[in-house]
């Protein structure tokens, strides 16, 4: 039988084996999936681990801050950030197949580990808070790929580091524990799942800086309306995408031809079956005023009422 708190004493002593007195880098997202496996590997390594925020121009209104105040200086971790909002962006320009969008990703994210690596201590291992069901649905040919999850099959073939991947037999409910029981504080235990791709796979088609600003407006919004009324945290994952759609409207006597937001927002066990959340229709009309009326670009609002299967959580 084995509980987490066996997990935590033979992978701690698993890592150590494994990177012994070499040095690593941890991709940190401020997710609890990396937060765990750098928990993990700093129990094995400590100061020999640096853990590294990448901000690559795709994150949520604030995130990087409150990622930043999250972790550095705290936990005992080394972190440090590299912005590299004009990588990623320039990388992906004109760029709209969802697959591509994933690679790129992954490798460039790979890149800047490998930059950080060099200037930060020669991390010779790559730690990934890669999860069971990532692995499975990246899939080991192209024939059983569902999606490419960024850290799994987005990984440049030339990479140098070898990966140290502590949680890649866990689902998400048992990270959580894991994470509470090496001391990640309650909010970070419970964040909401974020993936690495970022907004990249919530906007269909080409990403550019006027998109990604609409739709972290319009996010930002239906995460606070969402969480104010979902008190004992039922819904699983919620968020704003932007479908690539515009609609025609009216607003006052003028006809406006703008975006249309999907609000997206499931109940889930671990990420890989999922069912659409029923909102209140009460709150649903009042995330969708907030969207038309706050967010400039945005005149209609539609929610997504598909499960998993036979949709995905998210859109790409
Ligand atoms: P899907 O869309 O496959 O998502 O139903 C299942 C869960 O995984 C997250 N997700 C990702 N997480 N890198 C990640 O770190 C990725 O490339 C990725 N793709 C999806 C998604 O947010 C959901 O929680």
């Amino acid at each position: 039988d084995w509980t987490m708190d066996s997990f935590i004493e033979t992978t701690v002593a698993q890592i150590k084996a494994q990177i012994g007195d070499r040095k690593a880098v941890c991709g940190l997202s401020g997710g609890v999936d990396s937060a765990v496996a750098a928990l993990l590997v700093h129990k094995a390594i400590g100061p020999n681990l640096t853990c590294i925020f990448v901000d690559h121009g795709l994150l949520r209104k604030n995130e990087a801050q409150e990622v930043m105040e999250a972790f550095e200086g705290k936990l005992g971790l080394n972190v440090i950030k590299i912005d590299a909002q004009e990588q990623f962006l320039s990388k992906l320009k004109g760029i709209t197949e969802p697959e591509e969008k994933r690679k790129i990703i992954g490798n460039e994210f790979v890149r800047i580990f490998e930059q950080g690596a060099a200037k930060y201590g020669q991390g010779e291992y790559l730690v990934q808070g890669t999860l069971y069901p990532d692995v499975v649905e990246s899939g080991t040919d192209t024939a059983t790929t569902i999606k490419t999850h960024h850290n799994v099959g987005g990984l440049p073939e030339d990479m140098t580091f070898e990966l140290c991947e502590p949680l890649r037999n866990l689902f998400k409910d048992e990270v959580r524990i894991v994470g509470s029981k090496l001391g990640l504080p309650q909010h970070l235990v419970s964040r909401q799942p974020f993936p690495g791709p970022g907004l990249a796979i919530r906007i269909m088609g080409e990403i550019t800086e006027e998109k990604l600003e609409i739709l972290r407006d319009a996010d930002a919004i239906v995460r606070e309306e969402i969480i104010n009324y979902d008190k004992d945290k039922k819904v699983w994952q919620f968020f704003a995408v932007l479908p690539g759609a515009y609609s025609v409207g009216v607003m006052g006597d003028d006809r406006t031809y703008q975006q249309v937001v999907a609000v997206r927002a499931v109940g889930s066990e671990d990420g890989m079956t999922a069912t659409w959340s029923r909102l209140p229709y009460e709150l649903l009309d009042k995330i969708s005023k907030r969207l038309v009326n706050e967010v400039d670009g945005v005149n209609r609002v539609v929610y997504d009422i598909t499960s998993k299967p036979p949709g995905t959580i998210e859109w790409e």
